[in-house]
């Protein structure tokens, strides 16, 4: 774990698929998938600030892996090739001996490079998925992703529609825990200032919250942040763990 300090919105993350707001039908099939998982790709859709990631994480720790995060930036045909032959050759490599499946994250999926999805693609067929990995691709939407990719994941729209009055008294939460003193925000109104297209944006409304605990001279108390293993220089593995890799 990092010493760096992190903001609310991390000390906050929910660390269990059951402690999310809102979002009932995903956290059931989501649930539902762990009690027997399998070699998978998910597709999480939707606003920012709705849980998306923080959701893939919560996966990986109940699948007990460490999630591989490929950042859209890197995440080009080279880095993917090397990252997709080397989960297949290495079944716990990455993970250490409690996890079963590798956990591979990659967000803003559709930043990336077009050579990449279509390397993607064939490997997220039946025939070929690689078979100890579980796939979590997030998106803002799915306009410039090829159907014949998002028509291979399990496709869950994240929204926070209808959940206000839940996000408002877990913001009411924070701020008692916090030590919020004077008269506490008007929930409401930051939730609507802090959504896109109507829909509450939580890391927002958090960031919203440390502003006002800042302007009544309140102390944060900052969490250590928890990092999610970048994959962009992947370890040289000895020739010997890897017989039947190139
Ligand atoms: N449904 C939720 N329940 C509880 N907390 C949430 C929820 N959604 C978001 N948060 C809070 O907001 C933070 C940011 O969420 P996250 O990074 O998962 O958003 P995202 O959907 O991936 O956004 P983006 O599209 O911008 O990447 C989380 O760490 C958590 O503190
Ligand atoms: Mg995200």
């Amino acid at each position: 774990m990092s010493k760096r300090a992190m903001r609310l919105a991390e000390k906050y993350r929910p660390r269990k698929v059951e402690d999310f707001i809102g979002l009932p039908k995903i956290k059931a099939v989501v649930l539902n998938f762990l009690k027997n998982p399998y070699a998978a790709a998910f597709l999480f859709i939707g606003e920012p600030g709705v849980g998306k990631t923080a959701f893939a994480m919560a996966m990986a720790e109940a699948l007990h892996s460490k999630p591989l995060h490929l950042a859209s930036e890197t995440c080009n045909y080279d880095n993917l090739d090397k990252l997709l032959r080397e989960l297949e050759c290495h079944p716990t490599f990455w993970n250490g001996e409690h996890a079963k499946f590798h956990f591979v994250l990659i967000d803003e999926i559709d930043s990336t490079t077009q050579t990449a999805q279509r390397r993607l693609l064939a490997k997220l067929d039946a025939s070929e998925l690689v078979d100890n990995t579980v796939f979590v691709f997030t998106t803002n939407t799915v306009k410039s992703l090829d159907k014949r990719f998002t028509s291979r994941c399990i496709e869950l729209e994240f929204s926070l529609w209808g959940a206000g009055q839940e996000v408002a008294d877990f913001l009411g939460q924070v701020w008692k825990a916090e030590g919020g003193t004077g008269k506490e925000p008007d929930w409401s109104d930051v939730i609507s200032t802090c959504s896109s297209n109507r829909i509450p944006n939580v890391r927002a409304c958090l960031q919203r919250v440390e502003r006002e605990l800042l302007a009544r001279g309140v102390n944060v108390v900052l969490a250590d942040q928890v990092r999610i293993n970048e994959v962009t220089n992947l370890p040289e593995i000895a020739p010997e763990l890897r017989p039947n890799c190139p």
